[in-house]
């Protein structure tokens, strides 16, 4: 799927959302996709991530992935965003970002980007699939166009099933789901979406 710019937006604590942006690019590049993995600015005081091993090591790691910008936005012709629950919503850092599109919104730049969304939780059921919706929601407001996975491969039943969009479950020791193959499908079927979108405008 040639000529479908694909942009990768994530916030991460500990490196779990930042590894699926990893698996998302894998999969969206493997179909041809031009793509870019880029952070949302981090907004927690520093006292916070210093407090949290691995929180802190995470953002060491992570120094030099660019943070996003709204041209990011207007270029994209597909968006993958992924994103860590908090209490079944988005974290605020993400919150934040897409707050300063009103501009973009009113201009009608962000109609018709092809979206899709991940998440991660401590818990199987700790907010995972009311995250992505959540999340979507506000997408819709943008009019831009969903490309959830829904069931359109075997991948996602072994990923835990989330039609949404892939998520997992993540603790001290890593993720509990193999996602990696999920992930890939939702981005490959985004970027052919996108690439749908793109040939009938
Ligand atoms: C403020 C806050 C709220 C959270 N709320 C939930 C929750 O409601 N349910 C849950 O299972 N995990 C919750 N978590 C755990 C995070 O979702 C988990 O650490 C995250 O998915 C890890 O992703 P990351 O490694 O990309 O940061 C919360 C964490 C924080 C810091």
């Amino acid at each position: 799927m040639a000529n479908v710019k694909l942009n990768i937006i994530y916030y991460s604590s500990t490196g779990t959302n930042y590894q699926l942006a990893q698996w998302a690019a894998e999969g969206a590049k493997e179909i041809g996709a031009e793509v870019k993995i880029l952070k949302v600015p981090e907004l927690a005081p520093a006292a916070a991530i210093e407090s949290n091993p691995a929180w802190k090591a995470h953002v060491e790691a992570t120094k030099d992935v660019p943070e996003v910008t709204l041209d990011d936005l207007v270029e994209a012709d597909a968006l993958i965003f992924s994103i860590p629950t908090r209490y079944g919503n988005m974290p605020g850092q993400m919150k934040q970002f897409l707050d300063t599109t009103g501009g973009l919104w009113f201009q009608g730049k962000l109609a018709n980007k092809v979206v899709s969304a991940m998440s991660s939780a401590g818990n199987p059921h700790g907010g995972q699939e009311a995250t992505i919706l959540n999340f979507y929601t506000m997408m819709y407001h943008w009019g831009a166009i969903i490309a959830a996975p829904g069931y359109t491969d075997q991948v996602t039943f072994t990923a835990g099933g989330n039609p949404y969009g892939t998520s997992v479950t993540t603790g001290q020791d890593g993720m509990k789901e193999d996602v990696k193959d999920a992930v890939k499908h939702q981005a490959k079927r985004t970027v052919t979406v996108a690439g749908w979108v793109k040939q009938g405008l």
